[in-house]
Protein backbone atom coordinates (compact mmCIF):
# COMPACT_ATOMS: atom_id res chain seq x y z
CA UNK A 1 0.00 0.00 0.00
CA UNK A 2 1.41 3.37 -0.67
CA UNK A 3 1.35 6.16 1.82
CA UNK A 4 -0.07 9.47 1.06
CA UNK A 5 1.78 12.85 2.69
CA UNK A 6 -0.76 14.86 4.80
CA UNK A 7 -0.14 18.49 4.72
CA UNK A 8 3.50 17.81 5.22
CA UNK A 9 2.51 16.63 8.99
CA UNK A 10 2.03 12.85 8.72
CA UNK A 11 1.95 9.97 6.25
CA UNK A 12 -0.75 7.81 5.97
CA UNK A 13 -2.45 4.90 3.54
CA UNK A 14 -3.91 5.96 0.11
CA UNK A 15 -6.95 3.74 1.29
CA UNK A 16 -8.30 4.20 4.80
CA UNK A 17 -10.90 2.26 6.28
CA UNK A 18 -14.24 4.26 7.16
CA UNK A 19 -15.53 2.75 10.68
CA UNK A 20 -19.33 4.27 9.88
CA UNK A 21 -20.84 0.55 9.16
CA UNK A 22 -18.92 -1.03 11.68
CA UNK A 23 -21.47 -0.43 14.47
CA UNK A 24 -23.32 -3.69 15.80
CA UNK A 25 -21.07 -6.08 13.68
CA UNK A 26 -20.12 -9.28 15.66
CA UNK A 27 -16.51 -9.86 16.90
CA UNK A 28 -15.73 -12.14 14.58
CA UNK A 29 -16.53 -9.96 11.14
CA UNK A 30 -14.91 -7.02 13.42
CA UNK A 31 -11.61 -9.07 13.17
CA UNK A 32 -11.80 -10.12 9.93
CA UNK A 33 -12.32 -7.12 8.15
CA UNK A 34 -9.68 -5.22 10.42
CA UNK A 35 -6.83 -8.05 10.03
CA UNK A 36 -7.68 -7.40 6.16
CA UNK A 37 -7.63 -3.98 6.61
CA UNK A 38 -4.07 -4.18 8.52
CA UNK A 39 -2.78 -6.94 6.25
CA UNK A 40 -3.42 -4.92 2.85
CA UNK A 41 -1.09 -1.74 4.81
CA UNK A 42 -4.42 0.35 5.78
CA UNK A 43 -2.83 2.24 8.76
CA UNK A 44 -5.82 5.17 8.93
CA UNK A 45 -9.31 4.37 10.70
CA UNK A 46 -11.91 6.86 10.17
CA UNK A 47 -14.75 7.09 12.82
CA UNK A 48 -17.60 9.90 13.72
CA UNK A 49 -19.27 10.01 17.22
CA UNK A 50 -22.68 9.23 16.12
CA UNK A 51 -21.73 6.17 13.38
CA UNK A 52 -24.05 3.59 14.60
CA UNK A 53 -25.53 6.18 17.01
CA UNK A 54 -21.56 5.56 19.14
CA UNK A 55 -21.52 1.96 18.97
CA UNK A 56 -19.25 1.94 15.63
CA UNK A 57 -16.23 3.44 17.90
CA UNK A 58 -17.43 1.16 21.09
CA UNK A 59 -16.84 -1.77 18.45
CA UNK A 60 -13.46 -0.58 17.33
CA UNK A 61 -12.29 -0.12 20.91
CA UNK A 62 -13.22 -3.55 22.12
CA UNK A 63 -11.14 -4.80 19.05
CA UNK A 64 -8.03 -2.98 20.23
CA UNK A 65 -8.12 -4.05 23.55
CA UNK A 66 -8.32 -7.91 22.25
CA UNK A 67 -4.94 -6.56 20.12
CA UNK A 68 -2.53 -4.97 22.43
CA UNK A 69 -0.07 -2.71 20.75
CA UNK A 70 -1.97 -2.56 17.67
CA UNK A 71 -3.21 1.48 18.39
CA UNK A 72 0.46 2.84 17.95
CA UNK A 73 0.83 1.11 14.49
CA UNK A 74 -2.38 3.53 13.53
CA UNK A 75 -3.82 6.52 12.90
CA UNK A 76 -7.40 7.23 14.45
CA UNK A 77 -9.43 9.64 13.33
CA UNK A 78 -12.96 10.71 14.47
CA UNK A 79 -15.75 13.46 14.16
CA UNK A 80 -17.75 15.88 16.04
CA UNK A 81 -20.49 18.35 15.26
CA UNK A 82 -23.53 16.80 14.28
CA UNK A 83 -26.06 16.15 17.39
CA UNK A 84 -29.64 16.27 17.88
CA UNK A 85 -30.46 17.27 14.58
CA UNK A 86 -28.30 20.48 14.43
CA UNK A 87 -24.74 21.51 13.86
CA UNK A 88 -22.81 22.69 16.69
CA UNK A 89 -19.38 24.04 16.98
CA UNK A 90 -19.49 25.46 20.44
CA UNK A 91 -16.79 24.99 22.63
CA UNK A 92 -19.06 22.86 25.09
CA UNK A 93 -20.22 20.70 22.35
CA UNK A 94 -16.85 19.91 20.72
CA UNK A 95 -14.72 18.98 23.88
CA UNK A 96 -17.83 16.44 25.24
CA UNK A 97 -17.96 14.76 22.30
CA UNK A 98 -14.36 13.63 22.26
CA UNK A 99 -14.83 12.92 25.46
CA UNK A 100 -17.47 10.54 24.74
CA UNK A 101 -15.43 9.46 21.85
CA UNK A 102 -12.19 8.99 23.78
CA UNK A 103 -14.46 6.99 26.54
CA UNK A 104 -16.01 4.51 23.52
CA UNK A 105 -12.33 4.26 21.77
CA UNK A 106 -10.50 3.22 25.07
CA UNK A 107 -8.39 5.67 24.13
CA UNK A 108 -5.94 8.64 25.78
CA UNK A 109 -6.30 10.76 22.64
CA UNK A 110 -7.08 10.41 18.85
CA UNK A 111 -4.66 11.66 16.15
CA UNK A 112 -7.19 13.69 13.97
CA UNK A 113 -10.45 15.59 15.15
CA UNK A 114 -12.80 16.93 11.85
CA UNK A 115 -15.69 18.97 12.36
CA UNK A 116 -18.50 17.34 10.56
CA UNK A 117 -20.22 19.28 8.56
CA UNK A 118 -20.30 23.34 8.88
CA UNK A 119 -22.14 24.92 11.79
CA UNK A 120 -23.60 27.97 10.21
CA UNK A 121 -23.55 29.33 13.64
CA UNK A 122 -20.19 28.81 14.35
CA UNK A 123 -17.84 31.22 16.31
CA UNK A 124 -14.33 30.94 14.76
CA UNK A 125 -13.16 31.88 18.64
CA UNK A 126 -14.97 29.23 20.26
CA UNK A 127 -13.61 26.48 17.61
CA UNK A 128 -10.31 28.02 18.50
CA UNK A 129 -10.27 27.95 22.52
CA UNK A 130 -11.73 24.01 22.11
CA UNK A 131 -9.19 22.95 19.64
CA UNK A 132 -6.26 24.31 22.51
CA UNK A 133 -7.76 22.43 24.75
CA UNK A 134 -7.74 19.61 22.99
CA UNK A 135 -4.30 19.97 22.00
CA UNK A 136 -2.56 20.91 25.23
CA UNK A 137 -4.67 18.24 27.31
CA UNK A 138 -3.18 15.89 24.16
CA UNK A 139 -6.52 14.40 23.49
CA UNK A 140 -6.26 15.83 19.75
CA UNK A 141 -2.85 15.70 17.77
CA UNK A 142 -4.39 17.17 14.34
CA UNK A 143 -7.16 18.87 13.07
CA UNK A 144 -9.01 19.26 10.08
CA UNK A 145 -12.82 19.20 8.66
CA UNK A 146 -15.30 17.74 6.57
CA UNK A 147 -17.87 19.10 3.91
CA UNK A 148 -16.65 22.49 4.51
CA UNK A 149 -15.97 24.81 1.46
CA UNK A 150 -12.75 26.50 0.95
CA UNK A 151 -14.05 30.44 2.92
CA UNK A 152 -15.23 27.93 5.64
CA UNK A 153 -11.82 27.07 5.95
CA UNK A 154 -10.86 30.61 5.67
CA UNK A 155 -13.78 31.75 8.29
CA UNK A 156 -12.20 28.95 10.98
CA UNK A 157 -8.20 29.80 10.14
CA UNK A 158 -8.96 33.45 11.31
CA UNK A 159 -8.87 32.48 14.72
CA UNK A 160 -7.59 28.73 14.82
CA UNK A 161 -4.17 28.16 15.26
CA UNK A 162 -3.96 24.54 14.12
CA UNK A 163 -3.18 23.65 10.73
CA UNK A 164 -6.11 22.40 8.89
CA UNK A 165 -4.69 20.15 6.63
CA UNK A 166 -7.61 17.58 6.08
CA UNK A 167 -11.27 17.81 4.46
CA UNK A 168 -13.56 14.61 3.85
CA UNK A 169 -16.09 15.38 0.92
CA UNK A 170 -18.08 12.83 -1.20
CA UNK A 171 -16.59 12.01 -4.59
CA UNK A 172 -16.71 8.91 -6.78
CA UNK A 173 -17.07 8.29 -9.97
CA UNK A 174 -20.71 8.87 -10.32
CA UNK A 175 -20.26 11.76 -7.84
CA UNK A 176 -17.67 13.88 -9.22
CA UNK A 177 -18.78 17.68 -8.91
CA UNK A 178 -14.94 18.13 -7.53
CA UNK A 179 -13.10 17.78 -11.20
CA UNK A 180 -16.83 17.95 -12.94
CA UNK A 181 -17.22 21.86 -12.49
CA UNK A 182 -13.88 22.85 -13.05
CA UNK A 183 -14.22 20.84 -16.21
CA UNK A 184 -17.15 23.32 -17.45
CA UNK A 185 -15.86 26.66 -16.41
CA UNK A 186 -17.96 29.49 -17.61
CA UNK A 187 -20.42 27.22 -19.64
CA UNK A 188 -23.85 27.29 -19.00
CA UNK A 189 -24.66 23.40 -18.51
CA UNK A 190 -25.57 22.13 -14.89
CA UNK A 191 -21.77 20.92 -15.03
CA UNK A 192 -20.89 24.29 -14.71
CA UNK A 193 -22.38 24.87 -11.42
CA UNK A 194 -20.14 24.68 -8.49
CA UNK A 195 -20.95 23.10 -5.40
CA UNK A 196 -17.72 23.22 -3.41
CA UNK A 197 -16.25 26.63 -4.24
CA UNK A 198 -13.18 25.13 -6.13
CA UNK A 199 -12.14 22.89 -2.88
CA UNK A 200 -9.95 20.68 -5.28
CA UNK A 201 -7.76 23.48 -6.78
CA UNK A 202 -7.53 25.06 -3.18
CA UNK A 203 -6.30 21.63 -1.45
CA UNK A 204 -3.78 21.27 -3.87
CA UNK A 205 -2.71 25.27 -3.77
CA UNK A 206 -2.83 24.51 0.43
CA UNK A 207 -1.42 21.40 0.32
CA UNK A 208 -4.95 19.94 2.26
CA UNK A 209 -5.78 16.25 1.83
CA UNK A 210 -9.15 15.26 0.58
CA UNK A 211 -10.46 12.18 2.01
CA UNK A 212 -13.40 10.99 -0.53
CA UNK A 213 -16.32 9.26 1.26
CA UNK A 214 -18.59 7.17 -0.39
CA UNK A 215 -16.14 5.91 -2.93
CA UNK A 216 -18.35 3.41 -4.58
CA UNK A 217 -21.97 5.15 -3.88
CA UNK A 218 -24.06 6.81 -6.26
CA UNK A 219 -26.36 10.02 -4.73
CA UNK A 220 -26.57 10.46 -1.37
CA UNK A 221 -26.33 6.83 -0.29
CA UNK A 222 -28.57 5.55 -2.70
CA UNK A 223 -26.49 2.37 -3.61
CA UNK A 224 -23.30 1.07 -4.79
CA UNK A 225 -22.71 1.81 -8.56
CA UNK A 226 -20.87 -1.00 -8.81
CA UNK A 227 -22.66 -4.32 -10.74
CA UNK A 228 -25.23 -2.02 -10.42
CA UNK A 229 -27.87 -2.14 -14.04
CA UNK A 230 -28.53 1.67 -13.41
CA UNK A 231 -25.01 1.87 -14.85
CA UNK A 232 -24.14 -0.76 -18.08
CA UNK A 233 -21.90 1.30 -19.61
CA UNK A 234 -19.87 2.24 -16.24
CA UNK A 235 -19.47 -1.29 -15.17
CA UNK A 236 -18.85 -2.13 -18.79
CA UNK A 237 -15.92 0.08 -19.44
CA UNK A 238 -14.81 -0.83 -15.05
CA UNK A 239 -14.41 -4.55 -16.14
CA UNK A 240 -12.82 -4.26 -19.58
CA UNK A 241 -9.88 -1.71 -18.05
CA UNK A 242 -10.07 -3.84 -15.03
CA UNK A 243 -8.87 -7.11 -16.81
CA UNK A 244 -6.01 -5.20 -18.54
CA UNK A 245 -4.52 -4.53 -14.86
CA UNK A 246 -5.81 -7.29 -12.83
CA UNK A 247 -8.43 -5.32 -11.06
CA UNK A 248 -12.09 -5.85 -9.96
CA UNK A 249 -14.55 -3.10 -11.28
CA UNK A 250 -14.56 -1.97 -7.54
CA UNK A 251 -10.58 -1.69 -7.71
CA UNK A 252 -10.53 0.16 -11.05
CA UNK A 253 -13.54 2.50 -9.59
CA UNK A 254 -11.08 2.93 -7.10
CA UNK A 255 -7.86 3.42 -8.84
CA UNK A 256 -9.88 5.98 -11.01
CA UNK A 257 -10.35 8.17 -7.38
CA UNK A 258 -6.14 7.77 -6.11
CA UNK A 259 -5.06 8.51 -10.03
CA UNK A 260 -5.67 12.84 -9.46
CA UNK A 261 -2.67 14.11 -8.57
CA UNK A 262 -4.67 16.00 -5.87
CA UNK A 263 -3.41 12.71 -3.85
CA UNK A 264 -6.81 12.46 -2.32
CA UNK A 265 -7.46 9.72 0.77
CA UNK A 266 -9.64 6.97 -0.02
CA UNK A 267 -12.03 6.28 2.74
CA UNK A 268 -13.62 2.90 2.07
CA UNK A 269 -17.12 1.67 4.00
CA UNK A 270 -16.72 -1.66 3.12
CA UNK A 271 -17.36 -4.71 5.69
CA UNK A 272 -16.60 -7.11 3.55
CA UNK A 273 -12.66 -8.56 3.40
CA UNK A 274 -12.91 -9.48 -0.16
CA UNK A 275 -13.87 -6.40 -1.12
CA UNK A 276 -11.49 -3.95 0.57
CA UNK A 277 -8.42 -6.15 -0.46
CA UNK A 278 -10.21 -5.40 -4.09
CA UNK A 279 -9.62 -1.37 -2.84
CA UNK A 280 -6.32 -2.10 -1.59
CA UNK A 281 -5.00 -3.22 -4.74
CA UNK A 282 -5.59 -0.05 -6.47
CA UNK A 283 -3.40 1.69 -4.81
CA UNK A 284 -0.26 -0.16 -6.72
CA UNK A 285 -2.00 0.49 -10.23
CA UNK A 286 -1.79 3.76 -12.23
CA UNK A 287 -4.23 4.30 -14.17
CA UNK A 288 -3.40 5.89 -18.05
CA UNK A 289 -4.60 9.28 -18.83
CA UNK A 290 -6.94 7.64 -21.46
CA UNK A 291 -8.30 5.35 -19.00
CA UNK A 292 -9.17 7.97 -16.58
CA UNK A 293 -11.11 9.74 -18.60
CA UNK A 294 -13.17 7.25 -20.19
CA UNK A 295 -13.95 6.13 -16.95
CA UNK A 296 -15.56 9.41 -16.20
CA UNK A 297 -17.01 9.46 -19.56
CA UNK A 298 -18.44 6.00 -19.11
CA UNK A 299 -20.52 7.51 -15.71
CA UNK A 300 -22.29 9.34 -17.94
CA UNK A 301 -20.44 13.10 -17.95
CA UNK A 302 -19.76 14.69 -20.85
CA UNK A 303 -17.05 17.20 -21.57
CA UNK A 304 -17.78 20.64 -23.33
N1 LIG B 1 -17.80 13.04 6.30
C1 LIG B 1 -18.99 12.62 5.97
O1 LIG B 1 -19.96 13.37 5.94
C2 LIG B 1 -19.15 11.17 5.63
C3 LIG B 1 -20.38 10.71 5.09
C4 LIG B 1 -20.47 9.34 4.78
C5 LIG B 1 -19.40 8.49 4.99
N2 LIG B 1 -18.25 8.97 5.55
C6 LIG B 1 -17.07 8.09 5.76
O2 LIG B 1 -16.79 7.43 4.54
C7 LIG B 1 -16.75 6.03 4.73
C8 LIG B 1 -17.21 5.35 3.48
O3 LIG B 1 -18.58 5.65 3.22
P1 LIG B 1 -19.54 4.56 2.59
O4 LIG B 1 -19.55 3.35 3.43
O5 LIG B 1 -20.83 5.22 2.28
O6 LIG B 1 -18.75 4.28 1.22
P2 LIG B 1 -18.58 3.11 0.18
O7 LIG B 1 -17.28 2.44 0.44
O8 LIG B 1 -18.76 3.77 -1.14
O9 LIG B 1 -19.81 2.12 0.39
C9 LIG B 1 -19.72 0.97 1.17
C10 LIG B 1 -21.02 0.21 1.04
O10 LIG B 1 -21.14 -0.27 -0.32
C11 LIG B 1 -21.37 -1.67 -0.25
N3 LIG B 1 -20.83 -2.38 -1.41
C12 LIG B 1 -21.56 -3.15 -2.26
N4 LIG B 1 -20.78 -3.66 -3.21
C13 LIG B 1 -19.52 -3.24 -2.95
C14 LIG B 1 -18.28 -3.46 -3.61
N5 LIG B 1 -18.17 -4.23 -4.70
N6 LIG B 1 -17.17 -2.86 -3.12
C15 LIG B 1 -17.24 -2.07 -2.02
N7 LIG B 1 -18.41 -1.83 -1.35
C16 LIG B 1 -19.54 -2.43 -1.82
C17 LIG B 1 -20.68 -2.11 1.01
O11 LIG B 1 -21.20 -3.37 1.41
P3 LIG B 1 -20.18 -4.52 1.91
O12 LIG B 1 -19.80 -4.13 3.30
O13 LIG B 1 -21.02 -5.73 1.83
O14 LIG B 1 -19.03 -4.53 0.97
C18 LIG B 1 -21.07 -0.99 1.95
O15 LIG B 1 -22.38 -1.16 2.43
C19 LIG B 1 -17.63 5.78 5.97
O16 LIG B 1 -17.32 4.59 6.63
C20 LIG B 1 -17.29 6.99 6.80
O17 LIG B 1 -16.08 6.75 7.48
C21 LIG B 1 -18.12 10.29 5.85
Amino acid sequence: MKNINMGNKMEASAVALGCMRMGGLEEKRVDAIMDTAIENGINFFDHADIYGGGNAEVVFGAYLKRHPGIREKMTIQTKCAIHDGQFDFSKEHILKSVDGSLSRLGLDYVDVLLLHRPDTLMEPEEVAEAFDILESSGKVKYFGVSNHNMMQMELLKTAVKQPLFINQLQFSVTEAGLVTSGMNVNMKNAESVMHDGSFLEYSRIKNITIQTWSPFQYGFFEGNFVDNEKFPVLNAKLSEIGEKHGLSKTGVAAAWILRHPANMQLIAGTMNPEHLADICKAAEVTLSRSEWYEIYRAAGHTLP
